[in-house]
């Protein structure tokens, strides 16, 4: 089986790249990665030598590109990781997000139906449904939730999946989508909320919280999601959408608390700032289709994950310091700089 990632160099492609190596060692990966700001090599150092792995740095939206890797290639299956995934970004430049989001798929796509392929995967996100209000807590996203969004980000993942959609009805290509909440664990780029507020607390910086801190967002153990997508493409149904989530809610400033008290900070390194623009209150996946069709439940409970991150993030200084110095300092004062 050949399976080309894309996006491999990034958090969560990275680390489905290294649960296929290890669960299916009979498969060929080959991972498509532009390295943008969020793709770092560093991450596929430990598989690079793997006779069973390739990367190559390309842009999905390069169509010369992407058509010379399916016919050096022959992929049977696709997973499409590529994205521009930072809802901040995509407030500040909408632009690369349409580009990526939406033409790299169709590009991708066209790709597929041009020189054939059993699956096509596509990687989205609960985000495409908008939010729920806090005060019911029985409401929750399903497959059949209308696509609502908020952000230039949400709004390119939910035109590429409907994208995606119409190239199952019209072109018959075997498609399927996730959509999954938010993911946590090693090699999340420190621009988002997990990993900005341990190496912050580490160097005993202010932490940034949004708003008034009271967001939920779903989190999930990214091997969790890694195990999903691996179900998915060998036994999920052709035309469907599958949400993955593991209904582990929480509050932002709550796990800024728990980050600070496992790192022995103190709470008064927290700041309320300016809140996003458009910011979303709630996001709960209801995983009752994947959990019944596929049988796909989370294995890591929030309690032990977020203990497993803060180690990793402590142990691997080497993969995160170079990030956070240079540009990554740039980005961070043109951000948060006057809120
Ligand atoms: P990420 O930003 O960490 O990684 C994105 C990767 O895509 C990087 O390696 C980057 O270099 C690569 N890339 C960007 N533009 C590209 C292009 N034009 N061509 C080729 N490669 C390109 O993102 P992530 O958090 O790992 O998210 C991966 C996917 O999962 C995205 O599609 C995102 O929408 C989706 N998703 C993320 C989460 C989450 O919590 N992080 C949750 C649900 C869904
Ligand atoms: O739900 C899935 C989505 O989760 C994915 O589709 C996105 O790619 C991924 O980035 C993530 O989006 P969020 O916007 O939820 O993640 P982020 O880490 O940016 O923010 C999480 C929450 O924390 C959100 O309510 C905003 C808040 N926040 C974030 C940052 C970076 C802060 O309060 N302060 C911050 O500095």
């Amino acid at each position: 089986m050949n399976i080309i990632v894309t996006g491999g160099a990034g958090f969560i492609g990275s680390n489905f790249v290294f649960h296929m190596l290890k669960a299916h060692p009979d498969y060929r990966i080959i991972c498509l990665d532009k390295l943008t700001y969020a793709g770092n090599l560093s991450t596929l150092e430990p598989v690079m030598d793997n006779p069973n792995f390739r990367f190559v740095k390309a842009d999905i939206c390069d169509k010369e590109a992407v058509e010379k890797l399916f016919e050096e290639e022959k992929p049977d299956i696709v997973v499409n990781f590529a994205a521009e995934s930072h809802v901040d970004r995509s407030i500040e430049n909408p632009q690369i997000f349409l580009e990526t989001n939406i033409i790299g798929t169709s590009v991708l796509m066209d790709a597929c139906r041009k020189y054939g392929i059993k699956r096509y995967h596509q990687v989205s996100t609960d985000e495409v449904y908008g939010d729920l209000p806090l005060d019911r807590p029985d409401l929750f996203f399903t497959e059949n939730t209308p696509i609502h969004t908020s952000s230039p980000y949400s709004s390119s993942k939910a035109g590429a999946d409907l994208l995606v959609l119409a190239y199952h009805r019209t072109f018959g290509l075997p498609v399927t989508v996730s959509r999954c909440s938010n993911n946590y664990g090693p090699y999340h780029f420190p621009e988002k909320l997990i990993p900005l507020m341990i190496i912050r607390a580490l160097h005993d910086e202010s932490l940034p919280v949004y708003g008034d801190g009271l967001n939920v967002r779903d989190w999930l153990y990214v091997e969790d999601h890694c195990k999903a997508i691996d179900l998915i493409i060998h036994n999920g149904k052709v035309g469907e959408v599958y949400n993955v989530g593991g209904h582990n809610e929480m509050a932002n400033i709550d796990i800024v608390k728990l980050i600070l008290k496992q790192l022995g900070k103190p709470e008064s390194l927290i700041t309320y700032i300016t809140d996003r623009k458009g910011h979303d209150r709630r996001y709960a996946i209801d995983p009752t289709k994947i959990h019944n069709d596929l049988g796909w439940l989370p294995e890591t409970k929030f309690a032990d994950g977020i203990v497993k991150t803060i180690n990793w993030y402590l142990e691997n200084e080497s993969w995160w310091q170079p990030i956070v110095s240079g540009e990554y300092m740039d980005y961070y004062e043109k951000m948060y700089g006057d809120k």
